[in-house]
């Protein structure tokens, strides 16, 4: 099948790179977002997400005049879906951003089209939600258009590389559609294309980022066994994976993000009563930051007026994404035990959470401290030198969560150096 028009729904961390890749690819590209600020900055040319070399490839795919944003969708051959798929407050999946999407393209909808859903969503949502909306516009999915599934597997920080290099699983509702899928990514995608069912790929995308929850919850609760038994979770897991057969994640202070902190919520509510090693894992992991300020208590005593300055916010190293991120519950957690706070997030400075001082670099961040925490193993943070800011600080009681600081540097520069999963006995 022969793409020449794509319209891409959604225009944020996934669909922005998607839309401007297949743009600087050749293709002809319509950018749609409802949220009109960022419209704006994007027809001004500003990029309101930061991912290493974003800012060029839109600059580059606005210039061909192959990528126009728009708040509406138009006609095209192709529509792909990339909105958020998040959870309410009771972990049950919000499909309503798939649902307005999808019902934003049906006016749209013409026979021989391909619609492809890239948001991470539950399993069937293909088959028995996108499918029966698309199907409004009086058109028969399978025969006069086709529907398929294709998640998205990149990694924040590396995205505009891995969306080229990644292999790239697509699910169609009948092979035809997973066919014409194939055909539309084949524009860029240099990694092994599979193709294979709607559902299939949902669930291959949900146990990818369920299989890493797991592993961080054993991870979590390795760090916890080792703090009670006088052993360094960190070597100790170094020399385990060792083996040619165990490969165990690193602890730190919880899971965020809104992958793998939210899908296998999407698994646990579809089948509640086979999912119990994912649900328990999903409690490990979500009272982490619980675990870390009862460490600080530990650590500090009494927490009413202890000043503890916090580095890094986002939910993993050297991105802005702050969704669901522990670090923030880890400070809110410190606040409401009455610390008083500092923070900083070198890369979202302007970021603002109540009750904290927010601190727009690490000299004003760590002046006042009686003890600083690293909960973001920040390239820029991880690189800190003890002995250069000695001196700039009251603190001399580290605590570091994420295995970021070499203890022995720091003991050295005349800091007490406690870590997450680490205990003297
Ligand atoms: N961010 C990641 O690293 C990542 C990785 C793999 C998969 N995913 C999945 O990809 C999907 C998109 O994630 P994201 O990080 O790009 O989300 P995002 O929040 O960064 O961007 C989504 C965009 O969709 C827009 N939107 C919402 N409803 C719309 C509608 N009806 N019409 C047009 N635009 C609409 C929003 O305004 C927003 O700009 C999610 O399902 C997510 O789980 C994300």
């Amino acid at each position: 099948m022969e793409f020449n028009t794509v319209c891409v729904i959604g225009l944020g961390y996934i669909g922005l790179p998607t839309a401007s890749t297949f743009a600087t690819s050749g293709l002809k590209v319509i950018g749609v977002d409802v949220n009109l600020t960022i419209i704006d900055l994007l027809q001004n040319g500003h990029v309101h997400i930061y991912e290493p070399g974003l800012g060029q490839l839109v600059e580059k795919a606005i210039q061909t005049r192959n990528l126009i944003i728009s708040s509406r969708p138009v006609q095209a051959d192709a529509f792909i879906i990339a909105v958020p798929t998040p959870f309410y407050g009771d972990k049950k999946a919000d499909l309503s951003f798939v649902k307005s999407a999808a019902e934003s393209i049906v006016p749209f909808l013409q026979k021989g089209n391909l619609v492809v859903l890239e948001s991470t969503s539950p399993p069937l949502t293909t088959i028995d939600i996108l499918v029966p909306i698309l199907e409004r516009s009086g058109l028969t999915a399978g025969s006069d258009f086709s529907v398929a599934y294709s998640p998205e597997r990149v990694l924040p920080g590396q995205i505009l590389r891995e969306l080229i290099e990644n292999a790239r699983v697509i699910g169609g509702i009948d092979q035809a559609s997973a066919q014409a899928g194939k055909d539309l990514y084949k524009t860029f995608v240099k990694g092994e294309i599979i193709t294979t069912t709607a559902t299939t790929a949902e669930m291959v995308k949900l146990m990818e980022n369920t299989y890493r929850d797991v592993n961080i919850a054993i991870a979590n609760e390795f760090a916890r066994l080792a703090d009670r038994f006088g052993v360094d979770v960190w070597e100790a897991i170094q020399i385990a994976n060792l083996h040619p057969r165990v490969n165990i994640l690193n602890p730190g202070p919880g899971v965020g993000g809104h992958c793998i902190s939210v899908d296998p919520w999407f698994l646990v509510e579809a089948a509640p009563d086979i999912t119990s090693l994912i649900y328990t894992s999903r409690i490990v992991n979500d009272s982490q930051p619980d675990f870390v300020v009862l460490k600080v208590k530990e650590i500090l005593g009494e927490l009413a007026g202890k000043k503890i300055a916090a580095l890094g916010l986002s939910y993993k190293p050297d991105v802005d994404d702050l969704r669901e991120s522990p670090a923030i519950e880890v400070v809110e957690k410190l606040c409401q035990a009455g610390a008083l706070v500092t923070a900083f997030e070198p890369y979202k400075t302007d970021f603002m959470i109540k009750h904290v001082t927010m601190a727009k670099n690490l000299d004003e961040t760590i002046r006042d401290a009686d003890l600083i925490i690293l909960l973001v193993n920040h390239t820029q943070l991880k690189r800190i030198d003890p002995f250069q800011i000695v001196d700039k600080t009251k603190a001399r009681i580290i605590f570091d969560t994420v295995g970021g600081w070499n203890p022995e540097i720091w003991k050295n520069a005349g800091f007490a150096t406690y870590r997450l999963g680490v205990s003297e006995r």
